[in-house]
C-alpha cells in the first residue's frame, strides 16, 4: 500500500513516500480502508520532535530515542472498515467510522488498524469523509478542557488560539452549552471564528485581552504563549484556567495558585474515548458542530501538507484525501 514513511526527527522532507505492507488486523482490530487523514499541529510537533520538556522523554520513548519507532504519522481518520477481527463487537465490514489512532499513528497510509474498542466511532450521517477526519483531536481535546473548566450555560469563556484544530470545536461546543464565548486568534481566522458562533473576537496582534478589563470565568489556551500572570488576573474569583499546552513552571505555578486562592488551573491531557466521539457525533447531528476545513492535499503531498501547517496560516483543519471516496 501507499504511505507517507516518517524516516527521521526533522523537517517536513523525512516524510517521505513509500511502498509498505499493508497491515493485517489483530482478533480484536479492525482493517480500515483510509479515506482521509488530516495534518495537526501536533503531528508537526511529533514529526520536529518539539515537545514540552515535562513530556519530552515519556514521548520520546515511547515515539523512539534515536528515529521513530512508529513509521507512520496521522492521528485522526475517517474511512471505511474493509475486515473486523473475531473479538470487535461494535463494528462490522463497510461501516462508515472516524477514529483517533492515539499513540500508535498510522493514517498517513491506504489502510490503517486500529483496536475496535478504542476511539473510533459511526461517521455523523451529516457529514464527509474529510469533514468527520477533523473530530477526533480538536473535538476530543476541546470537549475534555471545557468539562475540566466545568462550563456551565452563561459563563463567560474566552479561547486562546481559537482559531486552530481545538479552537473551533472548543467554540461550537462552549456555545452549544449556552456560554458566551470570546475567541483570541491572528486576523485571517476572526472572520471564520465570527461564523461558527463566537461572540466576540479579538486578534492577538493587535490588541492584548488582559488589558480590556475584561473578566471571564474560564480560559482555554491550547497556545501557551502569552503571560501566564495576566491571564490568571483575568479570571474570575472562582475561575478556571486550563492550559492545553503548559510549560512546566506555568504547571508548578498553577498548582500554587490553585492551593491558595479559589482560582483552578488546570493542565489538562485529554483521554480518547469511544463514548465522547458519541457525544461529539449527536451534536453534530443536531447541527450544533460543524469542521472548518482550510487546503486539502494528496497523500503524496502530505510533506507539503505539514510545511503549510508550520506557516501558522491554518484555518481550522488541513486534510490529506487519500483515495476517490470523500
Ligand atoms: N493537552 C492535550 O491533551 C493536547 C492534545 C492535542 C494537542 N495539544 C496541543 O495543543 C496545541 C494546539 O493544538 P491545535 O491543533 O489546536 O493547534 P492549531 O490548529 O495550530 O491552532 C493554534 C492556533 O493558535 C493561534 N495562536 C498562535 N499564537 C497565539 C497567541 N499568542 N494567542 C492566540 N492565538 C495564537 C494560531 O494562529 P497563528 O499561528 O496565526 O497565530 C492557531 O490558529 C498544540 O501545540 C498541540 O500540541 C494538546
Amino acid at each position: 500500500m501507499k504511505a507517507i514513511v516518517w524516516t527521521k526527527y526533522g523537517p517536513p522532507d523525512v516524510l517521505q513516500n513509500r511502498e509498505v505492507p499493508k497491515p493485517s488486523p489483530k482478533e480484536n482490530e479492525v482493517l480500515i480502508k483510509v479515506h482521509t487523514a488530516t495534518v495537526t499541529a501536533g503531528d508537526c510537533e511529533l514529526r520536529r520532535f518539539d515537545i514540552p520538556l515535562g513530556m519530552w522523554l515519556f514521548v520520546r520513548i515511547m515515539m523512539g530515542i534515536r528515529k521513530p519507532r512508529i513509521k507512520i504519522l496521522g492521528q485522526e481518520l475517517a474511512g471505511e472498515i474493509v475486515s473486523a477481527g473475531k473479538k470487535v463487537t461494535k463494528f462490522k465490514k463497510g461501516d462508515p467510522v472516524f477514529a483517533a489512532t492515539e499513540m500508535r499513528l498510522g493514517a498517513y497510509a491506504e489502510y490503517a488498524c486500529l483496536p475496535g474498542n478504542r476511539a473510533m466511532a459511526i461517521k455523523p450521517s451529516n457529514m464527509t469523509y474529510e469533514e468527520a477526519a477533523t473530530i477526533p483531536t480538536g473535538g476530543l481535546n476541546a470537549l475534555h478542557f471545557l468539562r475540566k473548566g466545568a462550563i456551565r450555560s452563561g459563563q463567560r469563556i474566552l479561547i486562546l488560539g481559537a482559531g486552530g484544530s481545538i479552537g473551533t470545536y472548543a467554540v461550537q461546543i462552549a456555545k452549544s452549552y449556552g456560554a458566551h464565548v470570546t475567541c483570541v486568534d491572528s486576523r485571517n481566522k476572526l472572520d471564520m471564528l465570527l461564523t461558527i458562533g463566537s461572540d466576540q473576537v479579538i486578534d492577538y496582534t493587535k490588541e492584548d485581552f488582559t488589558k480590556n478589563g475584561e473578566i471571564y470565568d474560564l480560559i482555554i489556551d491550547v497556545v501557551g504563549k502569552s503571560s501566564f500572570s495576566r491571564n490568571v488576573r483575568s479570571l474570575s474569583k472562582n475561575g478556571h484556567y486550563i492550559l492545553g499546552n503548559p510549560k512546566l513552571k506555568w504547571k508548578i505555578k498553577g498548582a500554587w495558585i490553585s492551593l491558595t486562592t479559589r482560582k483552578k488551573i488546570i493542565s489538562a491531557l485529554a483521554s480518547y474515548r469511544h463514548e465522547d466521539l458519541i457525544i461529539l457525533k449527536e451534536l453534530i447531528e443536531a447541527g450544533k458542530i460543524k469542521s472548518v476545513i482550510d487546503r486539502k492535499y494528496p497523500l503524496e503531498k502530505t510533506a507539503e501538507a505539514h510545511s503549510y501547517v508550520e506557516t501558522g496560516q491554518k484555518i481550522g483543519n488541513v486534510i490529506i484525501s487519500i483515495g476517490s471516496k470523500n
